[in-house]
């Protein structure tokens, strides 16, 4: 999706490390409560430290959800993300991203008209009612509309077991919601949670929007119980069971933490599978000394080792693939918009139309009543 964001002025691109430490600091005990800074664990540590609130993306929709202070609200992260926080907080609160690059490659993996023709092409073949969309977190927030206006709910990589068990498994008036889900933007995490739930592989089908019904014959969509989007992460998709292995060569008393957007054939071989909170959770609860090998995106994993200097933490992947996106917010970002807000100006305001907005709090409403 194309996003413009403008040049900064020189001064912020010539400024010393020091010199856009002290501009955010100042600019931000001048804006003082009325701004809220939230920080995504995969951010920068520069940018981190001025985060009034840390969270995974689940856990920071909560906060943007829980807050009715704050005026401006600056997020760190990506831009899902901060769409999710202006859906989730009231008219007078106005939502920020430093960097409008700052977008998630995966979730540009699913577009609302591509979701809109796989769901007429489904229409041709199963009853609509019985299919329930659910959309990961990383999506847009037309995405989340659409699933709010059609019955369904967002998840996250934390909660996206509750989200499946409520769609397929719960009984409501002696029969369960759905006969099947259509889950995107991210495969795997769609696959892990219906392994993890005792679907077998045969009812998980890949959905490819490249080719007409998904690439599927109509027989079976209509034995399938989850019908997974083609999309992925390029970060977390790169680490490999033979990175576990030859972890655990070394490791052999040591533990694996990995995040759900890994592939089924990596995420077998975890001691923990997560979230980015439950990956912290876990290397918190571990015994000093543990050796722990990380799949997930290298800042949060250089963080935890930073630390946490009692514990041996590695990067899974040795050629470490940082998330190119969440790396645009920066120093230089971050200064820019703290100080334009000082000065009575609000670039980059993230805001999603009433329209969609209505119908996007829909979904992220049921998935947070799921919980
Ligand atoms: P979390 O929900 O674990 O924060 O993950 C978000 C994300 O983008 C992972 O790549
Ligand atoms: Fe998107 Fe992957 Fe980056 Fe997460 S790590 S924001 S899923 S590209």
């Amino acid at each position: 999706m194309l996003r413009i964001q403008r040049t900064l002025p020189d001064r912020y691109q010539t400024a010393s490390k020091q010199a856009l430490l002290d501009m955010v600091a100042a600019a931000k005990a001048s804006l003082g409560e009325r701004c809220m800074i939230l920080g995504h664990h995969y951010q920068h540590d520069d940018v981190m430290a001025f985060a009034d609130a840390r969270g995974d993306s689940f856990g920071l929709s909560k906060i943007a959800a829980s807050n009715s202070s704050a005026e401006f609200i600056v997020f760190c992260g990506v831009h899902f993300m901060a769409e999710s926080a202006d859906i989730l907080t009231s008219d007078r609160q106005h939502v920020f991203l430093p960097d409008l690059n700052a977008g998630c490659s995966m979730a540009d993996m699913a577009d609302i008209d591509a979701v809109e023709e796989a769901w007429a092409a489904l229409g041709d073949h199963v009853e609509l009612s019985r299919v329930m969309p659910i959309t990961y977190m990383n999506s847009s927030a037309a995405l989340k509309a659409f699933v709010g206006r059609h019955g369904g709910a967002v998840c996250t990589s934390s909660n996206a077991r509750a989200v499946l068990t409520w769609a397929l498994l719960d009984p409501v008036d002696g029969r369960t919601r759905a006969d099947r889900v259509l889950f995107f933007p991210d495969q795997h995490l769609g696959r892990n949670t219906g392994f993890e739930l005792g679907f077998s592989e045969g009812q998980m089908l890949l959905w490819n929007p490249r080719f007409e019904l998904g690439g599927l014959d109509p027989a079976g969509v209509a034995s399938s119980k989850v019908l997974l989007w083609k999309g992925h992460c390029s970060v977390h998709q790169r680490f490999r069971p033979e990175h576990i292995e030859a972890f655990r060569s070394e490791h052999p008393e040591g533990i694996v933490l990995v995040h759900p957007e890994c592939a089924h054939e990596t995420v077998v071989l975890a001691d923990v599978v997560g979230s980015t909170d439950a990956i912290i959770k876990a290397v918190e609860a571990a015994a000093p000394g543990t050796a722990i090998g990380i799949a997930t995106e290298v800042h949060l994993v250089n963080r935890l080792a930073n630390e946490h200097p009692d514990l041996h933490i590695e990067c899974l992947d040795p050629l470490v693939c940082p998330c190119a996106t969440m790396a645009r917010i920066d120093l230089p970002h971050l200064a820019w918009i703290l100080e334009s807000l000082e000065a009575g100006e609000e670039p980059n305001r993230i805001v999603v139309d009433a329209d969609t907005a209505v119908w996007a709090k829909v979904a992220l409403e049921r998935m947070l009543a799921i919980i």
